[in-house]
């Protein structure tokens, strides 16, 4: 007879707050997840609120919750693990002993403003497509568009097939000799590669892209590389926009 309140271990680990269930079955499958002193590497393992699961040897629900703004070089992946050995936005954190996980992605050639936390609760709550925090871009495009022609972003674009929500945009320079423009962009969608996409159906392929505003948050006082513990405040903040579902 299946016992009672068995639950699937990646989702015991992801609920507890210690990583994404995506992560969490990363965890499970290289081997940082013990249950009842034995290490599980592979899917599918039920467990009850009698069993001890123990993380890199620390007992679930025992990791306080952190929060990072951190600044994400290009060339890195927003993962925290690669099979293919390349840099991941963990290996930036090798100072902080929790198991931090990103907050949404950025893509590898893409640098800028990513939250980093262990609070799934926190991270599941502004991944959400309710969640419409303002996000700022800032694209180097190849090519040199008039506001006319980047128009239709104000409307809402519509690529494959799937109308956007309505963005916002400053056409900041233009470089004549080079054929190219800086344009910042504001958006609250977190659709795969979205901006790159916006900007191609327009025909203005990005070259560069760089997020520099999460809602109230900015990259200000950091490198490239460096992150930051978020204010009690800022947590708060980010926390209220969510759960009223405001914008910035
Ligand atoms: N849009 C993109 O195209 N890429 C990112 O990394 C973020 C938003």
């Amino acid at each position: 007879m299946p016992q009672q309140n068995e639950e699937r271990l990646q989702k015991v680990i992801a609920n507890a707050g210690v990583a994404s269930r995506r992560h969490a079955e990363d965890l499970i499958r290289t081997g940082h997840v013990e249950v009842n002193g034995v290490v599980v590497t592979e899917m599918g393992v039920k467990v009850t609120d009698r069993d001890e699961v123990l993380v890199d040897g620390v007992p679930l629900g025992k990791e306080r919750k952190r929060y990072f703004l951190f600044y994400k070089p290009r060339g890195v992946i927003t993962a925290v693990t690669d099979d293919k050995k390349r840099a991941v936005v963990t290996d930036y954190f090798e100072d902080v002993q929790e198991h931090l996980y990103p907050v949404g992605r950025l893509d590898y050639d893409t640098s800028g403003l990513l939250l980093m936390t262990n609070d799934g609760e926190f991270a599941n709550m502004l991944m959400h497509p309710s969640f419409k925090v303002d996000k700022k871009y800032v694209a180097k495009v190849q090519g040199i568009p008039t506001r006319a022609q980047l128009m239709p972003m104000r409307d809402g674009l519509v690529v494959a097939g799937k109308k956007l929500a309505p963005a916002r945009f400053t056409i900041i320079s233009t470089d004549k000799a080079k054929k190219t423009a800086i344009v910042a962009l504001t958006i609250h969608q977190g659709i795969n590669h979205q901006v790159k996409k916006m900007f191609q159906a327009l025909g203005f392929p990005v070259m560069k892209l760089s997020r520099t505003e999460y809602g109230p948050l900015t990259l200000e006082g950091l490198q490239s590389g460096e992150h930051r513990p978020l204010k009690p405040i800022e947590i708060q903040v980010l926390k209220t926009f969510a759960q009223k579902g405001l914008t910035h």
